[in-house]
């Protein structure tokens, strides 16, 4: 009797597990996992989910600077056919929006033959934070989100936390190394401040007569980041 009981027991606990795994096993799985898996991105394979990434806000900028250089792929050079200035010349080429891998540009910007990759030196290549975003942005399906939120505070300008970002997201990939535009340099403080203190810094990038309107052939800098610079070089210019 005790052992019919033990068997009874025993056969009951496993229905009961065999019931509770499979009604486990129906569940909606939860959305932990990202699309391609590989790139800490936080969308859940959701597509209903912003993942925050914007294409005006963070991809184009990374295009304008890197790519669309006067002699490269600007609207009037387009080496290879490929142009790089705006939503439409960016897809229009050896692109796979949802594959990356399968993208040309991307193959590009990760090559690692020295001699294939782009930018090639000596411009420096992407960071690998930028290539993770435009990976993202790709097989995410490329959109053309446009005026996305930027939190953007006026009164915060000291320039390693507030100037210098903007330098390095706009215009670094022109105006550093030994292929700087016109020897301008906005990587460094040094740079910055000597390009200040030319008079052309401030013209430029509010697209004033008499100054080449900058980042060249991208869009205008916000009005908040504009302002911001100015305080900061109103302020004298620190290296705060
Ligand atoms: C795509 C490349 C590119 C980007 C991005 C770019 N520049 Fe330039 N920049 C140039 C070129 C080319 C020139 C020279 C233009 C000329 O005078 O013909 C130049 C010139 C300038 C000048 C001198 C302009 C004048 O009228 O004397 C300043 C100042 C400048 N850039 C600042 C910036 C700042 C600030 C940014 C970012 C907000 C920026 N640039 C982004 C390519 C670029």
């Amino acid at each position: 009797m005790k052992t019919m009981i033990k068997v009874f027991g025993v056969l009951l606990a496993c229905t009961i597990l065999m019931i509770a795994c499979k009604h486990k096993g129906n569940e909606p799985v939860p959305a932990t996992t990202n699309n391609g898996g590989d790139n800490g991105g936080n969308n859940g394979g959701n597509n209903n989910i912003d993942t925050g990434i914007c294409f005006s806000r963070d991809i184009l900028p990374i295009f304008v600077s890197n790519c669309a250089i006067p002699g490269c792929h600007d609207a009037v050079t387009r080496t290879e056919g490929f142009q790089f200035t705006d939503y439409n010349s960016i897809v229009s080429k050896k692109f796979v929006a949802g594959n990356a891998n399968e993208t040309e540009l991307y193959k590009k910007i990760t090559e690692d033959k020295p001699d294939d990759i782009m930018p090639p030196p000596p411009n420096s290549p992407l960071t690998s934070a930028q290539i993770v975003l435009i990976r993202r942005w790709i097989n995410e399906g490329a959109k053309n989100t446009t005026n996305c939120s930027s939190p953007c505070d006026t009164t915060k300008f000291a320039y390693a936390a507030d100037i210098q970002p903007i330098f390095d997201k706009y215009c670094k990939g022109c105006h550093s190394g030994a292929s700087a535009q016109k020897g301008i340099m906005l990587d460094t403080y040094t740079g910055a401040v000597a390009t200040l203190n030319s008079g052309r810094l401030l013209g430029a990038i509010n697209h004033s007569a008499g100054f080449t309107a900058m980042p060249y052939g991208g869009a205008k800098l916000s009005d908040c980041e504009i302002k911001k610079i100015e305080k900061w070089a109103g302020s004298g210019a620190l290296n705060n």
